[in-house]
């Protein structure tokens, strides 16, 4: 049992990646609570996981909303011990084409809502002295995707702020790193052109588009003691979709 008695907040747990990573994370011992803007599959998925799994709804992009989040936590839980910024959304167009709206609703979600968890956890944790923060970048951020301006911008953002609290929470006990998944089987894959799914997956080494699991198995070792001197890092789980 990797996590056991841990509390760890996933958010965006209602659906795909975040979902795999709550029930891994139970597996191994956790409790964990299910942040997400969803209400309506974040109660299923919280059913589904049982007594170790409890719903909070929040709007990561919302300070306040943040704020109701974590005293939530704290009031039922005690503490924070890890937290998964996995939250994200995409509004995908050719740079031509984007909005100033779709622009914006990528950033407010995938950055400014990274910012608002982590600095609303960050005492809790700095009080306790050790945490472990996951952040969620793209193989879209670390190698730039056609029709991505906003979500590239917002994913590469994460590996610059995932060295920068590195080192500016490290010597308070906290762990921080990210997972830059690749293709990977959920709703938001499934909104794209199948050509060029298609394409992603013919250049894929593995020949085939990640699982949820496999990116929850990433977090699970960020957020374990097995990965204590793992700090600042990106790790890179995508099939080798690029070199
Ligand atoms: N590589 C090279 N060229 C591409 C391309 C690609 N991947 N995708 C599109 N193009 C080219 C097209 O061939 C076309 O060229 P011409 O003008 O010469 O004909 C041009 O770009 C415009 O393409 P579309 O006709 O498709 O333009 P559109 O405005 O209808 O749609 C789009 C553009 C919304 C970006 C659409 O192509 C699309 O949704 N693409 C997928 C974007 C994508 O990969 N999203 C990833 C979502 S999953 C995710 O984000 C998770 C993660 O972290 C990886
Ligand atoms: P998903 O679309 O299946 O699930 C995302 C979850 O986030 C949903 O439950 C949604 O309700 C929730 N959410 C959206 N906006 C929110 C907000 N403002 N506040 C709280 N919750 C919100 O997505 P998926 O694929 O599971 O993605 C998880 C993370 O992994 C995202 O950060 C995504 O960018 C990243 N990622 C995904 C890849 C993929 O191919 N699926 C590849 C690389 C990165």
């Amino acid at each position: 049992m990797r996590l056991n008695n841990k509390v760890a907040i996933i958010t965006g747990a209602a659906n795909g990646i975040g979902y795999a990573a709550a029930e891994r994370f139970i597996e191994e011992g956790a409790f964990v609570v299910i942040a997400d803007f969803n209400e309506e599959a974040g109660v299923s998925a919280a059913q589904q996981l049982g007594d170790q799994a409890l719903f909070v709804q929040v709007n990561v992009a919302e300070k306040e909303s943040v704020k109701k989040l974590v005293s939530t936590v704290i009031e039922h839980a005690g503490r924070v011990d890890i937290l998964v910024n996995n939250a994200g959304i995409t509004r995908d167009a050719m740079l031509s084409k984007m909005t100033d709206e779709q622009f914006q609703q990528v950033l407010d979600v995938n950055l400014t809502g990274v910012f608002h968890c982590t600095q609303e956890v960050i005492p809790h944790m700095v009080a306790a002295g050790e945490g472990k923060i996951i952040n969620t970048s793209s193989v879209s951020g670390v190698y730039g995707n056609v029709g991505q301006t906003n979500y590239a911008a917002t994913k590469a953002a994460i590996v610059g702020m995932t060295k920068t609290w590195a080192k500016e929470l490290g010597r308070k006990g906290i762990n921080v790193n990210a997972v830059a998944p690749g293709f990977t089987e959920t709703d938001m894959v499934k909104k794209m052109p199948e050509n060029v799914l298609a394409q992603m997956r013919s250049i894929v080494p593995l020949q085939r588009l990640g699982t949820p699991r496999d990116i929850a198995n990433a977090y699970l070792f960020l957020a374990s003691d097995e990965a204590s001197y793992v700090h600042g890092h990106t790790l890179h789980v995508d099939g080798a979709i690029m070199m």
